[in-house]
C-alpha cells in the first residue's frame, strides 16, 4: 500500500466542506490513516512551499495558506499518489475534469481546495513535514 499527503486548504475548511471532501476520498477507495487541523505559521508555509520560492505567486500562496486553518491528512491505497491527483483534478479548477474535487469545490488557481503530493518521494517528505511516525496508522 502507498501513502500520500493531502491538504484541505483554507478555502475549503472555511466553507465547512472537509467532510464532503473526505467522503469523496473514501468513496474512491482511499483510506484516511492520519488527519489533523493546524493553523500554519508563515515560516511553515514558506518551508512547505519552498520549491516554489522563485515563482511570482509564492508570497500570495503563503499568505493564503496561513489565512485560516488547514486539515492535513495521510491517505493510504494502491497507487494513491496518482489516484489522488486524478481525484483532485487540474490545478486550475476551470480546467479540471467533471466530478473532481477542484471542479466541484475549487474557486480559483490559488483557492483550489486541496493539495496532493506529486510523487512517492515527495509524499514521504511532505508526510514527515506534518506528522510524527506514531501519528500515522500503518496496517
Ligand atoms: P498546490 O498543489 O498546493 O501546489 C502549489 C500551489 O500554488 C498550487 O496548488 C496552487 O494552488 C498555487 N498557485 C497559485 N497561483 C498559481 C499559479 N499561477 N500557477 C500554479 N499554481 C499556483
Amino acid at each position: 500500500m502507498d501513502l500520500t499527503l493531502s491538504i484541505i486548504k483554507p478555502d475549503a475548511v472555511k466553507r465547512n466542506i472537509t467532510g464532503e471532501i473526505n467522503s469523496l476520498i473514501e468513496k474512491n477507495d482511499m483510506k484516511i490513516v492520519a488527519q489533523k487541523m493546524i493553523h500554519l505559521s508563515i515560516d511553515d508555509a514558506k518551508r512547505f512551499y519552498g520549491v516554489h520560492k522563485d515563482r511570482a505567486f509564492f508570497n500570495d500562496l503563503c499568505e493564503y495558506m496561513i489565512s485560516y486553518p488547514i486539515v492535513v491528512q495521510v491517505l493510504m491505497g494502491k497507487d494513491v499518489v496518482s489516484r489522488y491527483r486524478k481525484l483532485m483534478g487540474a490545478t486550475n479548477p476551470a480546467n479540471a475534469d467533471d466530478n473532481t474535487i477542484r471542479k466541484l469545490y475549487g474557486l480559483s488557481v490559488e483557492e483550489n481546495s486541496v493539495h496532493g503530493s506529486d510523487s512517492s518521494e515527495n509524499a514521504e517528505i511532505e508526510i514527515n513535514f506534518f506528522f510524527a511516525e506514531r501519528e500515522v496508522y500503518k496496517s
